[in-house]
C-alpha cells in the first residue's frame, strides 16, 4: 500500500497476514518473507514473526489481537490465509479458521493525498455453531525500529486532561486503557511511539482509535527489540457472541508516520475535518458560545438566562447555551435527570418565549442534556428502575446522584430518542451539548443473552441515537461533553461536531490542557469557555467585546490553519504557538507567560513557522506594529521581554501585497 509519502507492506505466510513494512517507499518486488524458525524449545518461531493480526493460540504468548472460544470449548484460534480483495482504495486480507468457519477479513483503506491508514477487522462466524469473542483488537501494529522507542500519551483526570507524559519503553509493556463506559479523562486512546522526535523532526509513528466506550492500548518490546502493539476495544470485561452468519466490526484506528510531533498533529487534524467528522458543519466556523453554567449553574430561569443572553449579544456572542438545570425537578443534581421536560416555575412561559427573545438579540439557541443518566429522584426512575445497569443483588452505587441508563435496550433508546426529538421538534434549538457525567458500576444487562456485550452496545447506542437526530435535524450541531473531556476521542468527533475537553477553564491550567489536546484532535472541533472566580466588571466585558472582535477576523486562520507550537511551559516556561492560513496570507501567534516572574527566562526570542519566506508582512500587537520578511521573523525572529506575570501578546500577522 502506497500512502502519499509512506508505503505498507504486508505479506502472506503459513501464519496468515504478516507485516513487512512501514516507512519510505522501496520497490516492492524487493520484499521477501524469510521463513521464521525455531530459535530453542522457549522462543518458537511466533515470538520473532511480526504479524498483522495474531490471534491467541498454539505457541503464541504475545499479547494477541484476538481470542475466541468455540462451542466444543477449544480455546485455540488457527488462522490461514484464505485470499485477498483490492478495491480502488481498499485492501481485504482474509484469513480464515476452516475448522470452525471463523473467517477474520483485515481491512486496509488509503485516501489520496493523505499518510493516514484506516483499519479495522470483520470478524464472520461462517460455521453452524456460536463462537464467544473474548478479545477483538481493531488492529495489530509493528514499529521498524529495534531501538527503544519513545512512547507519548497523556495523564489525564478530571479538570486536568491531556497533560502529555513520555516514558521509554526498553522492556515489558506500557498499557494506556479505560475501563468505565467512555473513553474516559486519563488517557489518549493512541499508540504514539517516536524517536529522537521534537515537534518538527524524527520520526514518530501513530494509530488513534475511533471508538468512545472502553479501550486499551498495549505496546510491548519484547526481548530481540521488537516494539508492537495492539489497539483497539479493551477486553476487560468484554465478550461478544458471534452466532452463525453474524459479522463483528472492530471501530477504526487511523495509522500513520510524520516527521515530528506537530506534523502528526496537523496530519490528523486536517484528515478529520476531512473525513471523519460529520460534513454539514466540517468547513463552517465554530460560532463564538456563550454558556450559562458558571454563571448560573442549576439556578436558570426565563429572567436571568435572558439578563445574560442581553450581555452575551453585547459582547459579540452568537450562539447562547443554556446548560444544565432547565427541566422538571432539577434545582440540584440530586434530581430531575431522566425526565426532559421544561421545569414550569422557570420557565413559566414554556422555552420558546425564551428562546424567542435569544433569537430576537441575534443569537441562536443551544441547550444541554445528559441522556444517559437518571437521578433515583425522578418520575422515569420510578416507573422504570430496570432501565437502569443493575443487579437484583446489590445496592446501586450513585456517583453524583445519579444512574446509567441501560442502553442497550431498544426501549430506552427509544425514549431517548424521543425526548430528545420532541425537543428539537417544538423549540428553535441549534445546538445540543450532550453530556456523561459518571462511569458505569452494577453493570448488570440481563435483557442481553451476553451481558459483557453492554459495554461495546451503549457506545453504539449513543452514536446510533446522535445520527438519528441529525438526520431529522440537519442544523443542530452537536458538542460530545463527559464531565469535560471524558469523551474526546476520534470515535464522538465522527459522530458529534466538536467536543469539551475540560470543566477547567483556569486560563493558565487550560493552556496546557489545550496543548494535549492539540496533539490528537482538530483545533476546530476544540470549544473553549473564558472564565473568571469573579463577576465581570464593565471594564473586562468592554475587553471581552473587543477580543471576540478580533477573533472574529483572525478565527478561519485558528480553526483551518496549520498549527506551529513552537515554545511550551516545560522547556521554555513560555507558550509560543501559532496558526497559518493555508495560502499563508495570514497567520495569527501567541506568547503565554506564566505566574511567576522568571528570572532570565523574561527575555525572549520568538522565531515564527509556517510563514512566506519571501513575502511582507505586517506585525501587528497590543505593542508593536512592524513590518518584516517572512525570512526574517522565521530566522531571525522578535527579541522581546515579558516582565510582568502573565503578560501575553496576540501577534497577528498580514501578507503584504
Ligand atoms: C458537567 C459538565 C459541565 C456542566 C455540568 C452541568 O460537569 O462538564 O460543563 O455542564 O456538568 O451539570
Amino acid at each position: 500500500m502506497e500512502t502519499e509519502n509512506t508505503q505498507y507492506v504486508t505479506g502472506i505466510s503459513e501464519s496468515g497476514a504478516v507485516h513487512l513494512h512501514w516507512g519510505e517507499k522501496c520497490p516492492a518486488e524487493d520484499f521477501e518473507i524469510f521463513p521464521s524458525s525455531e530459535k530453542s524449545s522457549n522462543h518458537s518461531k511466533s515470538d520473532f514473526c511480526k504479524t498483522e493480526y495474531v490471534p491467541f493460540g498454539g505457541t503464541m504468548y504475545r499479547e494477541c489481537a484476538l481470542k475466541c472460544t468455540f462451542a466444543d470449548g477449544c480455546r485455540d484460534t488457527v488462522l490461514k490465509y484464505e485470499n485477498c480483495k483490492i478495491s480502488e482504495n481498499m485492501l481485504t486480507v482474509i484469513m480464515t479458521d476452516k475448522y470452525y468457519g471463523l473467517k477474520v477479513n483485515l481491512i486496509y483503506k488509503l485516501f489520496g493525498g493523505s499518510d493516514i491508514i484506516e483499519r479495522y477487522t470483520e470478524i464472520i462466524n461462517d460455521g453452524n455453531d456460536k463462537i464467544i469473542i473474548e478479545k477483538a483488537a481493531s488492529a495489530e501494529i509493528n514499529l521498524p525500529s529495534q531501538r527503544a522507542y519513545t512512547i507519548i500519551n497523556t495523564s489525564g483526570s478530571w479538570g486536568g486532561e491531556f497533560r502529555k507524559t513520555e516514558e521509554t519503553l526498553e522492556s515489558g509493556t506500557i498499557s494506556y486503557e479505560s475501563r468505565k463506559g467512555t473513553s474516559a479523562h486519563h488517557h489518549l486512546p493512541a499508540l504514539i511511539a517516536a524517536q529522537n522526535a521534537d515537534e518538527y523532526s524524527g520520526e514518530v509513528f501513530f494509530a488513534v482509535l475511533a471508538y468512545s466506550g472502553n479501550f486499551k492500548v498495549s505496546v510491548s518490546r519484547d526481548f530481540i527489540g521488537k516494539t508492537s502493539a495492539v489497539i483497539g476495544i479493551n477486553d476487560f470485561d468484554f465478550s461478544k457472541t458471534l452466532h452463525k452468519g453474524e459479522i463483528f466490526r472492530t471501530p477504526s484506528v487511523y495509522i500513520g508516520k510524520a516527521n515530528g510531533l506537530c506534523r502528526m498533529s496537523n496530519m490528523l487534524s486536517e484528515f478529520t475535518v476531512r473525513n471523519l467528522l460529520p460534513k454539514r458543519f466540517a468547513y463552517e466556523n465554530l460560532p463564538v458560545l456563550y454558556n450559562s453554567w458558571e454563571a448560573t449553574e442549576f439556578n436558570v430561569n426565563e429572567s436571568n438566562q435572558l439578563k445574560l443572553a442581553k450581555t452575551a449579544a453585547e459582547i459579540g456572542c452568537e450562539l447562547f447555551v443554556m446548560d444544565d438545570g432547565w427541566f422538571s425537578s432539577r434545582i440540584t443534581d440530586k434530581s430531575g435527570l431522566g425526565d426532559w421536560n421544561v421545569n414550569k416555575f422557570k420557565f413559566p412561559k414554556g422555552l420558546n418565549s425564551l428562546i424567542k427573545s435569544i433569537n430576537a438579540l441575534g443569537m441562536d439557541f443551544g441547550i444541554w442534556f445528559e441522556p444517559e443518566m437518571v437521578n433515583p429522584a425522578s418520575v422515569l426512575y420510578k416507573k422504570h428502575p430496570e432501565w437502569t445497569y443493575h443487579y437484583s443483588s446489590r445496592k446501586p452505587n450513585l456517583l453524583r446522584n445519579q444512574l446509567v441508563l441501560n442502553l442497550t435496550k431498544p426501549e430506552v433508546q427509544k425514549y431517548i430518542l424521543t425526548c430528545l426529538d420532541d425537543m428539537l421538534s417544538s423549540c428553535n434549538i441549534k445546538y445540543i451539548k450532550w453530556d456523561m457525567n459518571r462511569p458505569f458500576s452494577e453493570i448488570g444487562a440481563d435483557n442481553l443473552e451476553n451481558p459483557k456485550e453492554l459495554w461495546y452496545r451503549h457506545t453504539q447506542a449513543v452514536y446510533d441515537i446522535v445520527d438519528s437526530l441529525k438526520q431529522k435535524h440537519h442544523d443542530v450541531q452537536f458538542e460530545a461533553c463527559a464531565s469535560g473531556g471524558g469523551r474526546t476521542d476520534l470515535g464522538a468527533l465522527s459522530n458529534f461536531d466538536m467536543v469539551w475537553p475540560s470543566d477547567n477553564t483556569d486560563p493558565l491550567d487550560r493552556l496546557d490542557i489545550q496543548q494535549g489536546y492539540s496533539l490528537l484532535y482538530p483545533i476546530k472541533c476544540m470549544r473553549s469557555w473564558v472564565t473568571d472566580t469573579n463577576k465581570n466588571s464593565r471594564q473586562e466585558l468592554e475587553l471581552c467585546k473587543k477580543y471576540i472582535k478580533l477573533y472574529k477576523e483572525i478565527r478561519h486562520t485558528i480553526q483551518f490553519g496549520k498549527l506551529y507550537r513552537i515554545m511550551d511551559f516545560s522547556k521554555d516556561k513560555i507558550y509560543f504557538k501559532g496558526y497559518v492560513s493555508s495560502d499563508k496570507s495570514q497567520a495569527v501567534f501567541f506568547a503565554d507567560t506564566n505566574a511567576n516572574s522568571f528570572f532570565g527566562d523574561r527575555f525572549v526570542n520568538l522565531k515564527f513557522k509556517g510563514l512566506d519566506k519571501e513575502a511582507r508582512y505586517s506585525v501587528k500587537t497590543d505593542r508593536r506594529k512592524i513590518i518584516k520578511s517572512g525570512a526574517y521573523l522565521m530566522s531571525v525572529g522578535i527579541d522581546t521581554d515579558y516582565t510582568k506575570p502573565l503578560n501575553s501578546e496576540i501577534f497577528i500577522l498580514n501578507k503584504i501585497k
